[in-house]
């Protein structure tokens, strides 16, 4: 088992954890996903999603990672050999792909973004026409989109050829704590802008009244897809770690750190949005794409900031695309005996494939942008049956089977391992078993429904 590698501390673990978790979900998707269902009351009801079922579901899937140092594939293997479990590992496996094919499109813009800004692109004075111009022709254009989502996709079977010590660690030690304080700067700049009052109360001060299922369902899907749950990416990363480490501690600090990274994109993006005339909160995917421009237009060292800050969040998203793509690659290195290049370059090569109909998803006119029948883009498909539902059905028999069938003692004995004990063991192993499933279930149910 040794050959398999491992990480080097428990600190790398965390690093390589939140590397996976912080990315385009914190950065792109939160503050979109906030504008569109309502501001505060969406932000309130995230955090209290990702500091319940959020960090239990976190700590099911590292425990079963632990215990059995596997693949998801191999985990359930190993706990219930001739089930259908397994099944569970294999929608992981699927559904890292497909993420990974339209995660990597938009991970693409940042790339494409950073050089706009050392273009001095955004050093002019931006209204709201000229950047969503902007962001038109950039996303409608499919050549160089094409190219982007090449490049994102190489970058990310590169890194993940090298295997996960050499490539992931040292990569997220380096530019995440940098990630952190331009983010904070950002956001101190953000909200002193004049006018900028608006945006925060928008983002702050909670509608109680907004409050309904539809901002419920949206918090959670949301909360997992920031935390990378649901489909044995924690569980895969959670395989690489030692059992002399305490998880309760790494886990409370990777949910801590994304929520953080998130609430400050936020932060950045609503104060700024309100001091642009017209300028509507709910505007979907595009959001931070019109708007950070406008953040960078406005400060001083602005074109300066914003290579660099989109630098950094290419690093961040790239951090996320590895560990997609190290669930399937570790899934063929385990139960096919594939070899680790040639495992990265195949998932790669298939997400790529996967992606191209969504470099067409912005480009107005075309089938992709507008499917008949459904009345939406094909990105936005694949990020909903994907990034919510998916993810949604794998947290629920993650949590059922960790829950009932490995049963939560074990687990919580795994948890026990390192000699510390877990206080809120009994607390959490209810959560599994009562919480989780009937709130997973009714969610998935009416995720359906709603769309
Ligand atoms: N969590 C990452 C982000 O917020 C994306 C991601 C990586 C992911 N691995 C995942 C999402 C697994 C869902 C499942 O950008």
């Amino acid at each position: 088992m040794e050959k398999r590698g491992g990480w080097g501390s428990k600190m790398a673990f965390i690093l390589a954890a939140s590397g996976s978790a912080i990315g385009l979900g914190n950065i792109w998707r939160f503050p979109y996903q906030t504008g569109m269902n309502g501001g505060a009351a969406f932000v309130l009801i995230y955090i209290i999603a990702a500091f319940t079922v959020g960090l239990t579901l976190f700590l099911a899937e590292v425990s079963l990672g632990r215990a059995t140092k596997r693949n998801p594939v191999g985990a359930f293997k190993e706990k219930r050999p001739k089930s259908p479990w397994f099944l569970v590992g294999i929608l992981g496996v699927f559904t890292a792909v497909m993420i990974l094919s339209y995660y990597a499109v938009i991970a693409g813009w940042t790339v494409g973004y950073s050089i706009k800004a050392i273009k001095g692109d955004f050093s002019k004075t931006l209204t709201k026409a000229s950047v969503q111009k902007m962001f038109l022709s950039f996303s409608s254009n499919t050549g160089l989109n094409f190219l982007l989502l090449l490049i994102f996709i190489s970058l990310t079977v590169i890194v993940v050829s090298f295997g996960i010590k050499g490539g992931i660690e040292k990569l997220t030690k380096i530019l995440m704590p940098v990630l952190f304080i331009i983010l904070v700067y950002l956001a101190i700049k953000s909200v002193s802008f004049e006018g900028a009052s608006k945006g925060l109360l928008f983002y702050l001060k909670p509608d109680f009244s907004k409050i309904n299922s539809k901002v419920v369902l949206y918090a959670i899907t949301q909360a997992f897809f920031s935390l990378s749950l649901g489909m044995g990416t924690i569980m895969t990363y959670g395989s690489y770690l030692s059992d002399s480490d305490y998880l309760p501690s790494s886990a409370l600090w990777v949910v801590s750190l994304d929520t953080f990274v998130a609430i400050m994109a936020g932060l950045i993006i609503f104060p700024t949005l309100f001091t642009v005339p017209g300028m509507s909160p709910a505007q979907g995917p595009s959001l931070v794409f019109v708007i950070l421009p406008v953040v960078f237009s406005k400060i001083s060292g602005g074109a300066i900031f914003g290579s660099l800050f989109f630098f950094l969040l290419l690093i961040a998203a790239l951090t996320s695309t590895i560990s997609l793509l190290e669930v399937p690659v570790a899934y063929l290195i385990d139960e096919k005996k594939w070899n680790r290049k040639k495992a990265a370059l195949a998932v790669g090569l298939l997400s790529f494939l996967f992606g191209i109909p969504s470099i067409f998803a912005n480009k107005p006119g075309n089938f992709f942008n507008d499917i008949p029948f459904i009345k939406k883009d094909f990105l936005s498909i694949m990020d909903f049956v994907w990034g919510n539902i998916s993810l949604l059905v794998g947290g629920f028999f993650i949590a059922i089977f960790v829950g009932y069938i490995w049963k939560y003692n074990k687990a919580l004995k795994e948890i026990n391992k390192s000699g510390k004990i877990f206080k809120f063991g009994k607390l959490w192993g209810f959560f599994l078993r009562f919480i989780l499933p009937p709130i997973l279930f009714i969610i998935i149910l009416s995720s359906l429904l709603i769309k």
